[in-house]
């Protein structure tokens, strides 16, 4: 399936270059940090079907892929530069199933139903309040009973530091699409969609902001 819709904010935001992406995200991000810490909460298991919401350059998903050799894991995004990165560094690697989509039109995608986990990163804060919900609701559509969900993203940012370095990413990504994360709207939503057991499980200071990793399960 393919999307012809820019209805997204691309990675770097609206003027950003793809091709700067990995790098910049690298530095201003921690992401050493918060991705590993990310990759040991999903903890993907052999033979479980996972699915990477917003993937852009495919970096998570082929980190999944690397730790369980007979996971299948798919990346899914809308924006068709950010999936060429995608997989010429699988290609150089491990094999990911790669979907030009967006992340709340995915329900006629038969390989993605009925997945164990699924996951995204950085994605959330860039989305309009409607599609941060809607994107949560798929999520939970997908799962199989008993799932896991996992997020790592901008969350609420409780000092004035964080706040404050988090301006880096309201000034690019847009405020009116930010500023509930920072507010800490996240947990509510998620509940809203209908996961249980919604847990913020670490809290990571970066330059940009503080990253928060969410676990949830789609009750069974
Ligand atoms: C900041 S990048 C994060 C990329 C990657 N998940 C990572 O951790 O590096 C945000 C990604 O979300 C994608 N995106 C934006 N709106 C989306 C939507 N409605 N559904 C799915 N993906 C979306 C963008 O195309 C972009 O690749």
């Amino acid at each position: 399936m393919t999307t012809t819709s820019k209805d997204f904010v691309p990675a770097l935001g609206r003027v950003g270059n793809i091709d700067r992406y990995d790098r910049v995200v690298a530095l201003m991000t921690r992401e050493k940090r918060w991705r590993s810490a990310l990759i040991r909460l999903i903890d993907p298991q052999p033979g479980e079907r996972i699915v990477d919401i917003g993937c852009g350059t495919g970096t998570l998903a082929i980190a999944l892929r690397h730790k369980v050799s007979d996971a299948m894991v798919i990346g899914v995004d809308p924006d068709p530069e950010a999936l060429a990165i995608a997989r010429a560094k699988s290609a150089a690697a491990v094999p990911v199933d790669w979907v030009n989509a967006m992340g709340d039109a995915l329900d006629d995608i038969p390989h993605l139903a009925d997945c164990d986990r699924i996951t995204s990163s950085l994605v959330l804060h860039q989305c309009p309040l409607a599609v941060k919900s809607s994107i949560l609701r798929q999520k939970w559509r997908l799962l199989r009973p008993g799932g896991q969900m996992f997020i790592a993203d901008y969350g609420e940012q409780r000092s004035f530091l964080m706040r404050l370095l988090f301006r880096q990413v309201q000034i690019v990504d847009g405020f009116e699409l930010t500023e509930p994360n920072a507010r800490g709207c996240l947990p509510a939503l998620i509940e809203a969609a209908g996961f249980e057991a919604v847990i913020e499980q670490s809290v990571i200071a970066t330059p940009t902001g503080s990253i928060s990793l969410y676990s949830a399960v789609k009750p069974g």
